[in-house]
């Protein structure tokens, strides 16, 4: 009897110690090893996280991203506000943070025709028109180059149906502009890699859009190396098939697929309702917004799956994709918070707004925990 109430505490040691170490050794997995050799896994960032104002997201950061993009401050209203002025103070501190962390470092966007500065909106003529094109992609380019590994060269330039967007481009150049922007940010940087970025690509109507786009740059001697399809989904839509379909059709042009905004919206549509006028009508709607305080854990559940379901698929494909990027490190700082209707709480990510993994996190890291 004494013998045992010797052992007793040692047992006890025994079963804390190895409780202890195991929480190490999930604590210390993260996305970034787990899917090591297979794609780089990103997220988007805001500016105070490049800036590191939250030591406790900063560390989140670097411990499961090997891969970063700008959520804002690249684009042209920010780094180029003036036809005489470029601002690379943030674009700076977003480089270097890459940089210290040993991080693949993506920019994102050169052209496109949202949060343009509003000097860039008012361009009127192709002379004037080609004349930005050259400046802003040869400056930007030239400045990072060597340092930034990808770039979206031209960021939605179509629409739903998958004709051309009437955008400021388009009207002023046609759709020459396409070409001309892959050249211009081919000849600043041969090296880096080239991507045509757009949501909805997985849809069979724009991704064909999508395809003649692609096949159209490379036809006029563009240099374009991958496609980012953006990943702005829902827990229905688009279809695994479709996901499927969209890996292998871009692929089969010699392209490199990457993921790069993905998170997946579990909130009501507003456009489902027939003649909704999206913001006016829906604000402050507690049946738009169903889930204010915490996600019931059926709709958890499904988050979870949907997440797993999609990354079997990257995992099957992985030798065509090149990086899977999230829009946002945690719930709490995401862009479905606010759209298409402002002020919900929505639950896109893999984190959530206190930092701690979701279930999503660990089915998704299960995929690859369970071949080991
Ligand atoms: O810069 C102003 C700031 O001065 C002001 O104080 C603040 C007050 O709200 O607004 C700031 O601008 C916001 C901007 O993000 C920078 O933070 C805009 O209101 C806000 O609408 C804007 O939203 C961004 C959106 O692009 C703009 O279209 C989102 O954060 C960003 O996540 C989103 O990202 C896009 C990708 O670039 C392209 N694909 C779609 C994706 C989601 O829309």
């Amino acid at each position: 009897m004494k013998l045992i109430n010797n052992y007793i505490p040692l047992v006890f040691l025994f079963v804390l110690v190895s409780c202890n170490s195991q929480n190490t050794k999930s604590n210390s997995a993260s996305l970034k090893d787990n899917f090591k050799g297979d794609f780089y896994i990103g997220t988007a960032l805001s500016a105070d996280q490049i800036e590191q104002k939250d030591a406790k997201v900063d560390e989140l950061i670097r411990k499961e991203f090997n891969a970063i993009t700008a959520e804002n401050i690249m684009k042209s209203m920010f780094v180029h506000p003036l036809k005489n002025k470029y601002d690379f103070a943030m674009t700076d501190k977003f480089v270097a943070y890459g940089e210290k962390n040993k991080m693949f470092i993506h920019g994102h966007t050169l052209i496109w025709h949202s949060q343009l500065a509003p000097w860039m909106s008012e361009i009127k003529d192709s002379i004037e028109m080609k004349a930005f094109m050259k400046d802003h992609i040869t400056t930007i380019v030239s400045k990072y180059k060597g340092k930034i590994n990808s770039w979206d060269v031209v960021n939605e330039a179509l629409n739903d149906d998958g004709t051309l967007r009437k955008s400021v481009f388009l009207n002023t150049l046609g759709k020459s502009y396409l070409v001309d922007a892959f050249k211009l940010a081919a000849k600043a940087d041969p090296k880096v890699d080239l991507y045509y970025n757009d949501y909805n690509i997985c849809e069979p109507k724009k991704r064909e859009g999508a395809i003649e786009l692609v096949k159209n740059i490379k036809a006029n001697g563009g240099k374009i190396d991958g496609i980012g399809i953006q990943g702005h989904w829902r827990l229905e839509s688009p279809s695994l098939e479709e996901i499927e379909k969209s890996i292998l059709a871009y692929s089969a042009l010699g392209l490199k697929v990457a993921f790069t905004e993905l998170d997946i919206t579990v909130l009501p549509n507003p456009w489902d309702l027939k003649g909704a006028d999206v913001n006016q009508k829906f604000e402050g709607s507690a049946k738009m917004n169903p889930y204010p305080k915490t996600l019931p854990d059926s709709i958890q559940t499904k988050l979870a799956d949907r997440y797993a379901a999609i990354f079997k698929i990257f995992l099957k494909h992985k030798d065509k994709i090149s990086r899977v990027t999230f829009w946002g490190v945690h719930d709490g700082q995401s862009w479905l918070n606010d759209w298409p209707i402002k002020g919900r709480t929505n639950y896109p990510l893999l984190f959530d707004t206190k930092l701690k993994p979701k279930k999503a996190y660990i089915s998704v890291m299960q995929l690859k925990e369970n071949k080991k």
